[in-house]
């Protein structure tokens, strides 16, 4: 939530860093796979004799995992509790705010008033919570030998390197980017699969179809990120799926750094702006029938992709999401092995969900589905 020379260094180190670990890259790759293989076991044990499976919160810790790979350089346990209870922190903490900050926002003094009524409390209490995981693991990261390949250690040496002026280089903000990218990268990608899944579960032709063509571009073996691009009906689906579950409506809130002026509206110094993606995601003019799940609106008759630039789930301009090749693999990576491995089934005498749970983000309402294995 910064902008100016801070942000600026900030998303260049980042930036910078992530590549270094393996961001867009071989080992994302890697590290993707294994989350994948771990969960692709995990359903086929829990899914044993036809049982539902609870997809709400099912890629939490896998998401989570792959994220911390590449900042602490460390991986849990799929059933490992201190991710667990984190995740679950995580969802709490989406739920309780919007993107408008709610009302400690437009009366911030009210957190004197009303500490536990108004939420500020139980805010405070759920960041503590996180800050003193994260401060756990840097001080592990200052103490150990085997951690000098990741984002931590790379940041505390940053630190040591701008002794001098820690204006932008701080443990205060280690702690904060970390948070950040936590927050940031684990709900947005599980709401998305859950959403994915939610989708193709409404969508049975749908289902098949991309099943189908998995089977004829990849058969039965290990699906690789370079298959992307062969696959061009399940990217179709997936770009529909970014559309129409508008995980982050609101994007982040942005603030004007001059008094300027949209159409015929004056907008003064340092006003907070919202810009509504999930208008533009909605907009009849543009989409035809927009409430339509209909994945061949981003196919040509000849079936390749169509590129709209009215797609903008990751937000446009410079302060558009840090994450997006992150994002997209783990949704591409996630989805597709589930259609190769498992039919995907409604359970008998089940309402699917039609209203999302609303928040900072967007996230489906809890809903289970049958994992039939296909092999
Ligand atoms: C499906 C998953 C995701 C979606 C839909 C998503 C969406 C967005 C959107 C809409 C923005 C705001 C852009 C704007 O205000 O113009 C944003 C910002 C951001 N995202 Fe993501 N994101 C996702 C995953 C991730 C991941 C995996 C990470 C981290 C690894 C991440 C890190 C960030 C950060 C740090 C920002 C702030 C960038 C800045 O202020 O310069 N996001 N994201």
């Amino acid at each position: 939530f910064v902008d100016g020379p801070t942000w600026n260094d900030q998303k260049k180190f980042c930036m910078q860093h992530l590549r270094k670990m393996g961001f867009g890259g071989d080992l994302m790759e890697k590290i993707i796979i294994e989350e994948v293989h771990d969960l692709m076991v995990d359903i086929t044990i829990k899914s044993e004799n036809g049982k539902p499976i609870k997809v709400h919160g099912l890629f939490d810790i896998s998401i989570l995992n792959g994220l911390w790979a590449m900042l602490a350089g460390q991986r849990f346990a799929l059933n490992d509790s201190r991710l667990a209870r984190l995740m679950e922190l995580v969802h709490v903490s989406f739920r309780m705010l919007d993107m408008s900050g709610g009302i400690l926002n437009q009366m911030p003094f009210i957190r004197f008033l009303a500490p536990n009524s108004s939420g500020y409390e139980h805010i405070k209490q759920i960041l503590n919570e996180f800050y003193t995981f994260l401060k756990e693991s840097v001080e592990e990261h200052k103490c150990g030998e085997n951690y000098q390949e990741d984002f931590i250690s790379a940041f505390l040496m940053e630190i040591e390197k701008n002794k001098e002026s820690p204006e932008s280089f701080s443990e205060e903000q280690l702690l904060v980017i970390l948070l950040d990218l936590f927050l940031a990268g684990s709900e947005t990608t599980s709401s998305m699969l859950s959403f994915a899944v939610l989708l193709l579960l409404k969508h049975q032709d749908i289902q098949d179809k991309v099943h189908a063509e998995l089977n004829a571009v990849v058969g039965d073996r290990e699906i690789q990120l370079a298959d992307k691009k062969k696959l061009n009906y399940l990217e179709a689906v997936l770009m529909e799926v970014q559309r129409h579950s508008n995980v982050a409506p609101l994007a982040i809130a942005h603030r004007t750094i001059r008094k300027t002026s949209l159409q015929e509206y004056i907008i003064p110094k340092d006003t907070l702006v919202l810009a509504s993606i999930w208008s533009v995601h909605m907009d009849e003019h543009h989409w035809g029938d927009p409430e339509v799940f209909r994945p061949e609106r981003f196919l040509d008759s000849t079936g390749n992709i169509i590129k709209d630039s009215w797609l903008m789930p990751f937000g446009i301009g410079r302060r558009r999401c840090l994450g997006e090749i992150l994002a997209k693999a783990n949704v591409f990576m996630f989805i597709a092995n589930l259609i190769q491995n498992f039919e995907i089934r409604i359970p008998n005498g089940v309402q699917l969900p039609d209203r999302p749970q609303d928040g900072v983000t967007i996230s489906p309402s809890p809903f289970s589905a049958i994992f039939i294995p296909r092999r």
